[in-house]
């Protein structure tokens, strides 16, 4: 999560040199080389596709903009005029099929996108305050033309990942930053059963390719998720108790986490103690180590390198 970004210097140099972050996300010479610094420094073994969520809403025509410290900032919400360009999203594609080129054949090519709800909380609101309670206002007051919305999303986010498949991508992540602020039965209505109409699509297009659901602070809510929307791996926050996930959740999905990312800022012996807790629990079952949310970017490298290396130790 966040394997590129802030906290690496080679990539600060870069960003400096190469305008604002959205011409970064469709430059395929920017995103292949900020997609495998990371792999060079830690040798991880999988690459996440260097782009941004928030390229769907600007393939829809919304206007999007990243200000300077200060996040995204969408345009005016007009669901009426929103019309999907998949051309503009063609650099993603070429960035794909280059890094595909590029990396090792056992190195993983994750390609991803924002799940509907998430995307929708930024498409309605215009930019993220942590409560989305605008969006959940605009949802709650009229859930049919919600529903609408959501529909749209879902067949344009699947669309989006068969073809980020088609290019190059091993496996795909659906991101649902905020899943966790909506209660049931929305949670199902707007999270559950778009994951799992996104996880049909996808696996009839192109079977075989995994499809990773991050329903970020679902909290209880994990185990129906985990249930009904059909996605062969499952992303856990920072908060899910990995001994819990290992009782609670079926056996043969594959659970991703969920090292809290300010024990990777601390390093040393708490940061070693949370991996291994986190390791110990997943052990017998399919497992793929990762923090529970982004990289924080005052986050000294060193570390990273260091828990690759105790993560290396774990598994051998
Ligand atoms: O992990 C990776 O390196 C892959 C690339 C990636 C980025 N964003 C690059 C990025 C991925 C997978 C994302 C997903 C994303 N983007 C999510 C879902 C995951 C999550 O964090 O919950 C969300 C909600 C977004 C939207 C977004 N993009 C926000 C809110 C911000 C601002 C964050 C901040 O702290 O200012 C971004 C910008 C962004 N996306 C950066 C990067 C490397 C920082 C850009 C920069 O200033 O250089």
């Amino acid at each position: 999560m966040r394997q590129a970004g802030r906290y690496l210097p080679e990539y600060r140099d870069l960003r400096k040199t190469a305008g604002g972050f959205l011409d970064l996300c469709f430059n395929p010479d920017f995103a292949v080389e900020v997609t495998l610094q990371p792999i060079r420094r830690f040798n991880m073994d999988a690459a996440i596709l260097f782009s941004d969520i928030l390229v769907i809403p600007y393939a829809l025509g919304q206007k999007l903009e990243f200000l300077e410290g200060e996040g995204p900032n969408l345009g005016p919400f007009n669901p009426d005029a929103l019309a999907f360009d998949d051309t503009r999203l063609a650099a993603v594609y070429e960035t794909l099929r280059r890094l595909r080129a590029d990396l090792p054949a056992d190195k993983t090519l994750i390609g991803f996108a924002g799940a509907p709800w998430t995307i929708a909380c930024y498409m309605v609101q215009g930019h993220g305050d942590g409560a989305f309670n605008k969006a959940k206002i605009r949802a709650y007051k009229n859930p049919d033309a919600f529903d609408k919305l959501i529909n749209m999303l879902v067949e344009v986010t699947a669309q989006y990942l068969i073809k980020q498949a088609q290019n190059g991508a091993d496996a795909l992540q659906l991101f649902d930053s905020w899943a966790g602020l909506l209660p049931e039965p929305y949670f199902t209505r707007w999270v559950t059963t778009p994951a799992r109409k996104i996880r049909e699509l996808v696996a009839t297009a192109c079977p075989g390719v995994p499809l990773i659901g991050f329903p970020r602070g679902a909290g209880s809510l994990y185990e129906a998720y985990a249930a009904h929307a059909g996605v062969n791996c499952i992303g856990l926050d920072t908060q899910v108790d990995m001994q819990w996930a290992a009782k609670a959740l079926p056996h043969d999905v594959c659970l991703q986490g969920n090292l809290d990312p300010v024990l990777l800022l601390t390093g040393g012996k708490a940061m070693r103690d949370g991996a291994e807790r986190i390791m110990t629990a997943m052990q017998g079952r399919p497992f793929i180590f990762n923090l529970g949310h982004g990289v924080i970017k005052e986050t000294p490298p060193e570390h990273v390198a260091e828990l690759s290396s105790i993560i290396r130790e774990f598994r051998a």
